[in-house]
């Protein structure tokens, strides 16, 4: 089923806590090729995980524990078991010795997702690792750990004794009989399942969604189609239906915990932004207004400038304007409606705030949401005369910063273009192709995007508002 698809190469893997009945999922699944035996551990070296993987090519590799073994090495035999081939090296004489590979799909359980895990070894986890590794939630949201129905057992641990004795003494039929099944029914059975997954990923898949989503759907709409393949064939006894509806709910779940359908890589740049303005705001950011006086408090490793916005959008540049607008000692009344920008030191943007980042990636996502205005002919940064410092570079970072929604990462003007027949007929190249049926309306998305940007900020300063922020362009 796999080969068919050749596509969303990697696995699932089922995260909760303890005696939720994560390991009774991995021993029935196990059950359909055989005996309790069948299941493996995290537990091993990455050598002799790859001579385990090459074991179960064409199958389904199932992995229990992740906690056993550590984060860093978790990680990286995510990777390798996505890649399908071990790592390459040499032999004693020089000589490469044959790689191993495989072609596999993987179930893996564990107390903690993979970047919970990698978290606690303080390692981060790559977008590509958590999209190779996609968790599902042990918890089924019925409050019975992970059965939505007991099906009249007393409770769910009895229940998953249950589950676990009869899967002990009767295994490995359904997998020989699914095969011989498949095999009598070859002709055409790629194109079917190619076909079912597609529309599944399609249904499921929000518009607008980055490529990242729609490949971990496609992996859960293959596990669906799969399943009801198995229902054509009479191996289950579901009803028609049963096994999509399922890996619908758990896509579901596993959109839902990454916190929306937008681009991962822009959710972890957005929120290492953010981290380091909440953990350094106070400490590394010298007051605006009082950078040229002799008393004001000291700032170590100075990352920046702050300054204070009031509420009618004007910045408090110096100690005196300061005193003027809110005497000694600011009112509580005041202090609510003043806002604060920081003016970050280029350097300290691009080596600390963001680091394990492209820092051109940063700044364009922050300029996309109106976080990051710009100077006047300049990309990302803006220069400001600073009393004692001349005319720096900063990046200047707006509160909208901490306004923008972690999860519709998908920008306001690109959900205009996800109404896509918005674009005039005809009025660009890819809307042209989207008419006559030659692109689908997400590809032209991408061709488009940044042309509709573009015609975005025109639009914005036609009606006399800025092309960065709300507040209305100087005349
Ligand atoms: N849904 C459930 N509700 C209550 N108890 C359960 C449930 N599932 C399993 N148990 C109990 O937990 C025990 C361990 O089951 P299982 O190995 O499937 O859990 P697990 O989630 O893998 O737990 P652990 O994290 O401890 O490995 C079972 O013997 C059973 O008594
Ligand atoms: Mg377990």
């Amino acid at each position: 089923m796999y080969w068919c698809l050749w596509a969303s190469r990697a696995g699932l893997h089922i995260r909760g806590n303890r005696a939720r009945g994560k390991a009774t999922a991995l021993r029935l699944a196990a059950s359909v090729y055989g005996g309790p035996s069948y299941m493996q551990r995290w537990r091993t070296t990455d050598n002799a995980l790859k001579a385990i993987a090459a074991q179960h090519c064409d199958s389904l590799l199932i992995l229990d524990e992740l906690a056993q073994v550590e984060g860093k090495v978790a990680g990286e035999c995510v990777y390798m078991l996505a890649n399908e081939q071990s790592k390459a090296c040499a032999t004693r004489n020089g000589a490469p010795p044959a790689r191993l590979s495989w072609r596999l799909l993987f179930l893996s359980a564990g107390e903690l997702g993979l970047a919970d895990h990698m978290a606690e070894g303080m390692k981060r986890t790559r977008t590509g690792q958590e999209v190779r590794m996609a968790d599902i939630p042990a918890d089924a949201g019925a409050g019975l750990g992970a059965f939505e129905n007991l099906h009249d057992f007393a409770s769910g641990a009895v229940f998953s004794g249950h589950l676990t004795r009869e899967a002990q003494v009767c295994y490995g039929a359904p997998g020989r009989a699914f095969l011989e099944w498949a095999c009598d029914n070859a002709e055409g059975l790629g194109k079917r399942v190619r076909a079912r997954v597609q529309a599944l990923a399609r249904q499921w898949v929000p518009d607008g969604a980055s490529g990242q989503v729609e490949r971990v759907a496609a992996r859960f709409a293959l596990v669906g189609a799969a399943g009801e393949l198995a229902t054509e064939a009479q191996l289950t006894g579901w009803p028609v239906g049963e096994s999509e509806r399922a890996a619908c709910v758990c896509f579901e779940a596993w959109l839902r915990a990454r916190g929306g359908a937008g681009n991962g890589e822009v959710v972890s740049m957005l929120r290492a932004v953010r981290r380091f303005l909440e953990s350094h705001g106070e400490g590394r950011f010298t007051w605006w207004h009082r950078a040229s006086d002799d008393h004001n408090a000291k700032t170590l490793q100075r990352a920046g400038f702050r300054r204070m916005v009031d509420k009618d959008g004007k910045p408090i540049k110096s100690d005196a304007e300061h005193q003027r607008e809110y005497g000694e000692c600011m009112a509580p009344t005041d202090g609510e409606c003043v806002s604060v920008e920081h003016f970050v030191l280029p350097e300290v943007f691009r080596a600390e705030v963001c680091q394990g980042f492209d820092c051109q990636a940063v700044a364009r996502f922050l300029l996309e949401h109106v976080a990051l205005p710009p100077g006047a002919g300049r990309s990302f940064v803006c220069k400001q005369r600073l009393p004692g410092m001349g005319l720096p570079n900063f990046h200047r970072i707006r509160p909208a910063l901490f306004a923008i929604d972690v999860q519709p990462v998908v920008p306001a003007w690109l959900g205009l273009c996800t109404r896509l027949h918005g674009l005039p007929p005809g009025g660009s190249h890819a809307g042209r192709l989207v008419g006559r049926g030659k692109i689908s309306p997400r590809a032209a998305i991408s061709e488009t995007h940044q042309n509709v940007h573009q015609r975005f900020l025109r639009s914005r300063q036609k009606v006399g508002l800025s092309c960065n922020g709300d507040r209305p362009a100087r005349p």
